[in-house]
């Protein structure tokens, strides 16, 4: 489903660039469950966004669904990040000025193609599954951290993306609603049957998955093969 072929990623810091990836190769295939672990500073974010494709590799190639994705417009581009991949970032990343109906709808605003379903009707049924439906109308300060990353969970999941992904999304919650976030990310995987990749510094978490990758200075150094379950396939 997703391939990067010897990405590499270099940061500019005033006249210094430095390689933060280096000719890093990986292929994920669909439905896996994936971790990155890997030290701090080891360019797992980095990753995550070039997967994301909220950023864009200085060289190699990032292929998704048979498809170069630098042979993508700007537009096109747009589109398939809206509609393919679901983000749930440690911060959250919700408008405190939109309500929580209003953050989890927001994917689908800039989407103008049809789908196969009310969007209200999917958020409310993404709200209740989540028990967040009491919630709809409150604005995410005003909720528990655990509450605004369910909130979060259900706008990645408003477009019904096949890829999900996750950078420590349990970076800023305490161990019980850690634990409750987990729990839905496995069930996305599970039931699901989305493609999810999440970042973890936490062995518990990386535990949870079927396939641990870890960088380290901007390698893979393990978990390059598909996970054994998929490979069959
Ligand atoms: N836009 C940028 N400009 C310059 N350097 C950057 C930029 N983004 C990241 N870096 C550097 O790249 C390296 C990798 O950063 P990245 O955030 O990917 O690490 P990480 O593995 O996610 O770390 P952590 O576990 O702390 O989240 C770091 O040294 C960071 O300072
Ligand atoms: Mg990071």
């Amino acid at each position: 489903m997703i391939k990067l072929d010897r990405i590499t990623k270099d940061f500019v810091v005033g006249t210094d660039s430095i390689q933060i990836l280096k000719e890093l190769s990986l292929e994920i295939g669909d439905q896996e469950y994936v971790s990155i672990l890997g030290p701090s500073g080891s360019g797992k974010s980095t990753l995550m966004y070039i997967l994301g494709m909220l950023d864009t590799p200085s060289s190699g190639r990032y292929i998704i669904n048979d498809k170069d994705t630098s042979t993508l417009s700007d537009d096109e581009i747009s589109r398939l990040r809206n509609v393919f991949i679901g983000f749930v970032f440690q911060q959250f990343n919700l408008i405190n000025k939109l309500s929580v109906l209003e953050n989890i709808l927001l994917p689908s605003i800039y989407y103008s193609g049809e789908l196969p379903y009310n969007v209200k009707d999917k958020a409310w049924e993404l709200m209740r599954r989540f028990g967040i439906d009491h919630r709809a109308t409150s604005y995410p300060n005003k909720i528990s951290g655990g509450e605004q990353q369910r909130v979060s969970i259900a706008r990645a999941l408003i477009l019904d993306p096949q890829l999900i992904l996750a950078d420590e999304p349990t970076g800023n919650l305490d161990s019980k609603n850690g634990e409750i976030i987990l729990d839905l990310i496995d069930e996305l995987h599970s039931k699901d049957k989305k493609t999810v990749i999440i970042v973890t510094h936490e062995a518990e978490v990386a535990a949870r998955t079927n396939r641990q990758i870890v960088i380290k200075d901007g390698y893979v150094v393990s978990g390059k093969e598909k996970s054994k379950l998929l490979k069959k396939k």
